[in-house]
């Protein structure tokens, strides 16, 4: 239902006006109508900092933008497994919003990390739709606090770069309803999004920007949307289908085309005018609440931003490996080798790129420790240079431990290209080898926004994931290593052994444009776990200073309805000699299942601090979508009755607690009988049910005995071949007269 002043206000504008509006007045604002008061409000990209272009725009981050604060990427944050992270960035970057007079930040990215191909995924936060979809709604909830729009993107099924604009993403129900739209789904419903960016690409060969069925059917019918939808810049197509799909925004604008597209369109009864002045609403609403939030006169301190950013970065490192190298002493003499040690890689490139001068590397945040340094590759190269290995080896040899900085180059992530290969560039893998040959004490720093291969994993006593962690990154490096923090991250995505374990392998990018996701629902480790396959890192996995011991899980209930709360609490204790942090993830499992489903799955998480000794309880609510599937049959989630599990662990794969629960579902699946049912689909209904218990009853006693003449296990054979006959032949075996079948069939449908 529109607003009235909305309403009111859309009498006084013009049928030209109104067209417009539908368009921006330039590259990164909205129009203004000011004789209604109506102002022009300025987007900007993040999400990780602020890129306000004040010269001219551009959205791939080649013109400059202000100089501001980079905070990690998403990548980074969501190994954090911390809402707190997220929505302290939020908050600061709302406050910087309303110092710069940005009303609505381009942010956060909610693709899935399909593959960890995708040149985008450092800006993306998991290969799980839970976990992303709750780290989002904490950024989007604290952004929104105060008084700026967040805009949720690429919406949807946006997973690679490769014919980012022009290619489909093709997949069946359930795989988009239960991987590709749950993060978008809570960031609308409970984050309360502001604004929804459409992608570029199309589902099911509809673009997402005329694709009615996602942006209204889903996006306001069945999530209750109340903002706007725009346009990612330039994937605005036929402005009249967009609209009468949903779309409200086409961005970038400055150009009058679309308007007179438009109006072209309502000229010839193509374009309804109820769906323009819905999407002209949506944008009034949008300014005036705008309007109402701006805080004139608000400034920010940029020095504490930047606190904030190495901050944040030392809450989302993953310690990949430790074997009691770390945390190093003070004393230590450590040789600092890489590029990256001086030059770290804390951003990707594109669009998200954030200008910033105040980027401390490791080496100088390191300046008070005993520490050497040799450069051993170029950054820019993947060329093997022997001077540069052969300094590193010698500082490496005259060092008590060796800290490799590695990882992934500029142009190897960044947006518009996918990766090819999960390798890092051969003069870094020649490097660490040849370090690791001369000094046991090797570790490896890694940054990059995505996984990678390791070959020399097993030559390395250490590896600490950095991810792309912002200008503070070096900063907080050294903190982790010389254990002043202690890591806490974990992997918000599985790590494969190689590149061709991955599930989408076989079909990344895609061919002519087209993408089938025929992995379906089993991405990331819902593929690893139900294939049971090795892999180097398993999602949820991360290693700390100190240890941590699990015990007294208790669930409130042992059966529950579905549309009931479930509480579960276990305990967890710091047993080792460091103050640290550990993220307690909660799994289900379905234990009995008529479709295909994933071995696990996430549904909650919590990040708690300890010191040495401590000990504290957590909890988790499940509710009946922690038990769902998507079931296409009735279009929505569905709870099959049955055992499940719940399962506390300190990653996927390690799962320390567990304890069955019986749920009831509160609905059946309608089902059609005919005579061609198998008597097994009598399960399927409750009326079925009940029919086949009679069936059974009057059958009982009146079989002959069985004989073994059909061999051992005939007994079994036989009720399978009961279940599988069709519902007609019990008439045609007489058990039943046609009369009775009829009867039967009617009732049961009735
Ligand atoms: C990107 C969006 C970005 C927009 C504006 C597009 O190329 O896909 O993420 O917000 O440009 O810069």
């Amino acid at each position: 239902m529109m607003k009235k002043h909305i309403s009111e206000l859309l009498t006084q504008l013009t049928l030209e006006e109104k067209a417009s509006l539908c368009s921006g007045a330039d590259f990164w604002h909205t129009k203004a109508v000011e004789r209604l008061g109506i102002p022009s409000v300025m987007m900007c990209d993040g999400p990780h900092g602020l890129r306000k272009q004040e010269g001219e725009g551009d959205h791939m981050g080649i013109n400059k933008s202000i100089e501001t604060v980079c905070y990690p990427t998403a990548s980074a944050l969501a190994a954090s497994f911390d809402c707190e992270v997220l929505e302290r960035l939020g908050e600061a970057l709302g406050d910087e919003c309303q110092a710069e007079d940005v009303g609505m930040l381009l942010g956060p990215g909610l693709n899935m990390k399909r593959s960890p191909l995708c040149g985008r995924n450092f800006e993306y936060f998991s290969e799980d739709p839970y976990l992303a979809g709750k780290l989002a709604t904490s950024y989007i909830k604290s952004l929104q606090g105060k008084g700026i729009g967040a805009c949720v993107k690429h919406f949807a099924a946006n997973n690679q770069e490769t014919h980012r604009m022009s290619g489909s993403s093709n997949m069946d129900d359930r795989t988009l309803y239960e991987i590709y739209l749950p993060a978008f789904e809570e960031a609308v419903k409970e984050g309360k999004a502001r604004s929804v960016m459409c992608a570029y690409n199309g589902i099911n060969g509809t673009f997402c920007s005329e694709n009615k069925e996602l942006l209204t059917g889903i996006l306001r019918n069945k999530w209750g949307f109340e903002g706007f939808v725009v346009t990612d810049w330039g994937a605005g197509k036929d402005p009249a289908k967009g609209i009468a799909a949903g779309l409200d925004l086409i961005m970038p604008g400055g150009y009058d085309v679309q308007s007179k597209q438009i109006l072209a369109a309502i000229e010839i009864g193509e374009l309804d005018e109820a769906d323009l002045d819905a999407a002209v609403g949506n944008m009034l609403q949008f300014a005036l609440d705008y309007k109402e939030n701006r805080k004139q006169g608000s400034v920010i301190e940029r020095e504490k931003c930047a606190e904030l950013s190495a901050q944040l970065a030392a809450q989302c490192a993953v310690l990949l490996k430790n074997d009691e190298v770390l945390p190093l002493s003070e004393s230590a003499k450590a040789a600092f080798i890489g590029d990256f040690a001086k030059a770290p890689r804390y951003q990707g490139s594109g669009s998200s790129y954030i200008n910033t001068s105040h980027v401390i590397s490791a080496l100088e945040a390191a300046e008070d420790k005993n520490i050497t340094y040799a450069q051993g590759y170029h950054a820019k190269s993947t060329l093997s240079d022997e001077e540069l290995v052969k300094e590193a080896v010698t500082a490496a040899k005259a060092a008590d431990v060796a800290v490799v900085f590695a990882g992934l180059p500029n142009d190897f992530e960044t947006e518009g290209i996918d990766r090819d290969t999960l390798d890092l560039p051969a003069n870094q893998n020649i490097l660490i080898e040849a370090v690791a040959a001369v000094q046991p004490n090797t570790i490896v720093v890694l940054h990059g926004g995505a996984p990678m291969a390791l070959p020399w994993i097993d030559k390395v006593k250490g590896v600490l994931c950095m991810y792309l962690g912002g200008q503070g990154v070096g900063e907080a490096t050294v903190k982790l290593l010389y254990g002043e923090e202690n890591p806490s991250g974990k992997l918000a995505e599985t790590w494969p052994i190689k590149l061709s374990d991955n599930p989408s392998y076989l079909n990344f990018p895609g061919e002519d444009g087209i993408v089938e996701y025929r992995e379906g629902i089993y991405i990331g480790y819902r593929y690893y776990d139900k294939k049971e396959m090795e892999v180097l890192f398993p999602f949820g996995y991360g290693l700390s200073y100190t240890k941590f011991q699990y015990s007294d899980l208790k669930l409130n209930k042992d059966s529950m309805a579905d549309n009931e709360l479930l509480t579960v609490s276990c305990k967890v204790k710091n047993t080792g000699e460091h103050t640290g942090k550990e993220v307690v993830q909660l799994y289900v499992r379905d234990e009995e299942s008529s479709v295909g489903r994933p071995i696990r799955e996430l549904k909650g998480f919590t990040k708690v601090a300890l010191a040495p000794g401590e000990e504290k309880e957590v909890t988790f609510q499940l509710d009946k979508r922690s038990f769902a599937y998507y079931e296409p049959k009735i279009h929505d989630w569905f709870v099959e009755s049955g055992m499940f599990r719940i399962e506390i662990g300190a990653s996927s794969r390690d799962i320390r607690l567990a304890s069955p629960i019986e749920v009831q579902g509160s609905i059946e699946i309608p089902f059609h009988y005919t005579v061609l049912s198998p008597v097994g689909t009598l399960k399927k209904t409750a009326k079925g049910r009940a029919l086949m218990e009679k069936l059974l009853q009057s059958t009982t006693g009146s079989q002959p005995e069985q004989t073994d003449s059909l061999g051992e296990g005939s007994a079994k054979m036989m009720e399978v071949m009961m279940l599988e006959m069709p519902l007609g032949s019990l008439a045609g075996f007489g058990a039943i007269s046609m009369e009775q079948l009829e009867e039967m069939i009617t009732m049961l449908n009735s």
